[in-house]
């Protein structure tokens, strides 16, 4: 008797070893794409106050009827590569992802960067968060006036782009940390910060909770998991007809064509359907951003510049830009569940396996 109770319980004991082993395959796929954690369906963490619309926006619902066309897509990610396969840096400033998953956390140089209206308050980014360093443009001054944080934009448009990008070209290629964090400068709350990914919407626990080794193996992540505005698909650029409230939708292809380089039938070609969840607020790494020349974020910047699209417009077409930008492909939604685990730590049980990855816990 004690030993078939024996049997039984190194057979459960191998089975444990198993799944642990499975379990961190699944997590240290080196690649952007993450596979589902294994197992039955998890359920997501409440958010209790979850509003799944822009509060300004009433056009996203009929978005989310129709069926995503993910399975049809080319690969956008290898195209851009080869495109810049020639220009390519050698990233001798930047840990290679390679290298990255040995930096502990704690070492890593980190920055905040953000574009702010005069008016708008963000003493918060320096007094909540001081352990970053931060770079915080004013986009609408007047054009013969010092910025009071000492940066600032040459011209107010396309929203957070503007400041986005000066950023890159500015500190291209020495200056950058280890690892930046692009953010709105609405700090907490609802309506104002009601994108934000966390606990009151407060993008000072987003940053707590954020998870800098997944940064730095991924690259890029986006800041927000909850898939909805953004996925399945918000971008549909050839939709028929086409819908007349969705501006950004139908010249989406021809900003594409005009930042990479590429004839609008090619375009036509590649791009069916851009999703991924909204908002243009997203932590890229050094090696991420320099596996770009800094050509190219000039190109973008000088579009931005001379576009004649208006502000909103053009503003929306750079938030569904951004992920491909990095490296992701056109359509990049991943499980909220698997979003929240990954980035942010915030695990069910059943994809709790943080400690395995670190290897201080299971070993
Ligand atoms: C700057 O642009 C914003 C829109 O992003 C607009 O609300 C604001 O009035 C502009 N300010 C100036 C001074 O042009
Ligand atoms: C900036 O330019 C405006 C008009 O173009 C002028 O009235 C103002 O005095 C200038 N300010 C400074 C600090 O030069």
């Amino acid at each position: 008797m004690a030993r078939h109770w024996m049997r039984v319980g190194s057979i459960a004991a191998v089975l444990v070893v198993c799944l642990l082993v499975l379990a961190s395959i699944n997590l240290l796929r080196p690649d952007g794409t993450i596979s589902k954690p294994f197992g039955v369906a998890v359920p997501e963490e409440s958010h209790e106050h979850e509003q799944t619309n822009r509060p300004q926006d009433k056009q996203q619902d009929e978005a989310q009827q129709e069926t995503p066309a993910t399975d049809k897509l080319p690969n956008l990610d290898q195209l851009l590569d080869e495109q810049t396969k020639t220009s390519t840096p050698e990233s001798t400033a930047g840990p290679t992802s390679g290298l990255a998953a040995e930096a502990s956390p704690t070492t890593l140089s980190k920055a905040i960067v953000m574009g702010k209206l005069t008016r708008e308050e963000t003493d918060w980014v320096g007094e909540a968060l001081p352990e970053w360093q931060n770079a915080i443009y004013v986009v609408d001054l007047p054009t013969n006036a010092t910025s009071p944080t000492g940066l600032r934009t040459k011209i107010n448009k396309s929203k957070e782009a503007m400041p986005y990008l000066t950023y890159i070209i500015d500190n291209y290629p020495a200056n950058f940390p280890d690892l930046m964090v692009f953010l709105h400068s609405h700090r907490k709350g609802y309506p104002q910060a009601w994108h934000n990914d966390a606990k009151d919407y407060d993008a000072v626990n987003m940053l707590h909770d954020l998870r800098l080794d997944t940064v730095m193996e991924r690259g890029y992540v986006n800041l927000r998991c909850v898939e909805n505005p953004g996925c399945p698909d918000e971008i549909r650029p050839w939709r028929d007809p086409p819908n007349p409230e969705k501006l950004p939708e139908q010249i989406y292809p021809y900003v594409y064509a005009d930042f990479f380089n590429l004839p609008l039938s090619e375009v036509r070609k590649q791009v069916e359907v851009v999703a991924t969840p909204c908002c243009a607020q997203f932590a890229v790494s050094r090696a991420q951003i320099l596996k770009r020349p800094k050509e190219e974020y000039e190109r973008y910047r000088t579009y931005l510049e001379e576009t004649t699209y208006d502000d909103d417009t053009i503003g929306r077409v750079l938030e569904y830009m951004w992920h491909i930008i990095f490296g992701r492909e056109a359509v990049h939604c991943e499980r909220a569940s698997t979003c929240h685990c990954e980035v942010f730590g915030r695990c069910s049980s059943r994809s709790s396996n943080h400690g395995l990855r670190k290897g201080s816990g299971g070993g």
